[in-house]
């Protein structure tokens, strides 16, 4: 059933988008009868309307809304959004202040979402101008590198005449030696699975089909990652100048950047940087006067966090519901409408344009064979220095957080690294590891996009957990059972700890976790009893009065 709605939607493409037809279509004041739509892609009603109720920004209930404030990890942690909230109910009023998941400003929280603009900080304090309409200024996140090699950060690819330059001389260049350049860097995806990108290219490049597709996903959800959000704000030519050679290298003249609806200045930034390279013939038909064309669009997520996995996000550009599909077949056979795809991280795509540009020996030579050149590290508001920091894989995570992020502003228990799937490090570990990928692994951790949650030491484990359980129930694409029912029956048990109505089964507790692990179909609620595993071992104590021993 999904294939056909996978053939059927990818008869019309990327060019009148079902996903973004559906989107458009809810969002605008005076929608179009939904059959239209349905009738134009030989689809049924039932299909459209399947894909549009999985979506919080399409529901009635969030469209109602005027603000909505940042429920992130960060922003949860740092004790701001309770004020926040009510200082927005009181002028707007109580029903029109809803939540959004992680708005990417966890270095200064206060985050809130008003009329298609992000606010945090101090521009609260700046509520009525916001009101009337009135643009303020708002302060940008810190960023720098401290790399040996600055891949990520320099400014080489920052101005349409250098992309002429570099697409004149990468157009020339021979496809096998590019694949050859990237597999030599070691270069690994930085979404997460760490699979490695040349090889990714390689075997897209060596996929049977008609068409093939480029996907830059920049649908990153992890609270306390704001590194993608940098590049697609700060770097975009980076990030698009990757995807027109990986369509070079594979042999596919379209793409699409999914970019989170919560992110609405990377949108803008992407978009412009579209716009002008269109008009200079850089992107487009017959690029540069070659028999090489690619066109680029974007799709606009809506506020579902399950659709940074990949399956789930061609599910979403498809038009179906964003549930994840089992694998093999992986994308770069059988992806977006059925055809070879690559799908690739912003920070990946922009990295392997960075290699290609300093060369692969330099990435190489920097952190080891699997956790190799550089990453971008994104430290929250409880540092003194606050920001994105480019840092040589290997670095100390010692020296990460004492020296570059200057130490903490008040004492800190605990972070949580890589995400809500990631794991939760006590302080005392942090001296023991080092900015490595497996390293964290096996110490029974997850590094994933590099992004640190600081837990302040007064804050409530119990209700840490709460919010982790909380996350992946709201979350969960629902399709697989351990992950629908089981993230629900955790907030169950952690509600009532909050509520003090009963503590928590410890046996059962450790059996739900394990069934999570091991049944669920994804990494959203496959992981996230990482981090309830490493509550449970490193703050127990804590966390005694909360349990009880059950057989
Ligand atoms: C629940 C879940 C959420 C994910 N979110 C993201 C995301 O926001 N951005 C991303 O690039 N990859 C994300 N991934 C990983 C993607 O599935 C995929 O591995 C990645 O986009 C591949 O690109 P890469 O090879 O460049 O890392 C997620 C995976 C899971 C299981």
């Amino acid at each position: 059933m999904s294939k056909n709605i996978s053939n059927l939607s990818g008869r019309i493409g990327l060019k009148d988008n079902l996903f973004k037809q559906i989107s458009e279509n809810t969002l605008s004041d005076a929608p179009k009868d939904i059959n239209e739509i349905a009738k134009k892609h030989n689809l049924g009603v039932s299909t459209l309307h399947g894909a549009e109720s999985f979506y919080e920004f399409l529901r009635p209930s969030h469209r109602e809304k005027k603000a909505f404030v940042c429920n992130g990890s960060a922003c949860m942690c740092s004790g701001t959004q309770d004020k926040l909230k009510d200082t927005l109910k009181e002028k707007l009023g109580d029903d029109k202040v809803g939540e959004m998941f992680c708005l990417g400003h966890c270095y200064e929280n206060n985050a809130f979402h008003y009329d298609g603009e992000n606010y945090a900080g101090k521009d609260i304090e700046k509520i009525d101008q916001i009101i009337n309409g009135e643009d303020i200024i708002q302060d940008k996140f810190f960023s720098k590198s401290y790399a040996t090699t600055s891949f990520l950060m320099d400014d080489k690819l920052s101005s349409p005449e250098q992309f002429k330059e570099q697409l004149n001389k990468f157009l020339k260049t021979d496809k096998q030696k590019i694949i050859k350049s990237l597999l030599d860097s070691n270069l690994t995806g930085r979404g997460g699975a760490g699979f490695p990108t040349g090889m990714k290219w390689d075997f897209c490049s060596k996929a049977k089909g008609d068409k093939k597709y480029v996907i830059c996903n920049a649908d990153e959800g992890d609270s306390g990652a704001f590194s993608d959000r940098y590049l697609l704000e700060d770097q975009p030519l980076k990030v698009i100048f990757g995807m027109v050679l990986c369509g070079m290298v594979i042999g596919s003249d379209e793409g699409v950047l999914y970019i989170r609806g919560e992110y609405p200045k990377s949108i803008e930034a992407i978009n412009g940087s579209i716009n002008e390279l269109k008009k200079l013939n850089l992107l487009g038909d017959n690029i540069l006067g070659t028999d090489f064309s690619f066109d680029l669009g974007i799709c606009i997520g809506q506020g579902a966090y399950i659709c940074g996995e990949e399956t789930a996000l061609i599910a979403s550009i498809e038009g179906r519901r964003a549930e994840v599909d089992v694998r093999p077949p992986f994308p770069v056979t059988e992806g977006l409408y059925k055809k070879p795809t690559v799908v690739n991280n912003v920070e990946t795509l922009a990295a392997a344009i960075g290699i290609l540009i300093n060369g692969p020996e330099k990435f190489a030579a920097i952190g080891n064979k699997k956790s190799a050149g550089t990453k971008l590290v994104c430290l929250d508001s409880f540092f003194n220095n606050p920001g994105v920091y480019e840092i040589d894989m290997g670095t100390p995570m010692k020296k990460i957080f004492n020296e570059i992020g200057g130490g903490y502003k008040e004492p800190i228990k605990a972070f949580q690294i890589g995400g809500p799937l990631g794991g939760v490090v006590p302080l005392s570990e942090i001296d023991n590891l080092n900015l490595d990928f497996q390293e964290f692994t096996a110490k029974g951790f997850m590094l994933g996009h590099a992004s640190v949650v600081s837990i302040p030491k007064d804050f409530s484990m119990s209700e840490y957990i709460h919010h982790l359980f909380e996350f992946s129930a709201e979350e969960s694409c629902g399709k697989c059972f351990p992950g629908r029912l089981g993230s629900y029956r955790g907030k169950e048990m952690f509600d009532q700890v909050k509520n003090k109505t009963a503590k928590i089964p410890l046996k059962l507790l450790n059996e739900l976790l394990v069934t999570m692990q091991k049944g669920c179909l994804c990494a959203l609620c496959g992981a996230i009893p990482t981090p309830i595993m490493n509550i449970l071992k490193y703050f127990g104590d804590e966390m005694k009065n909360d349990m009880v021993k059950d057989n």
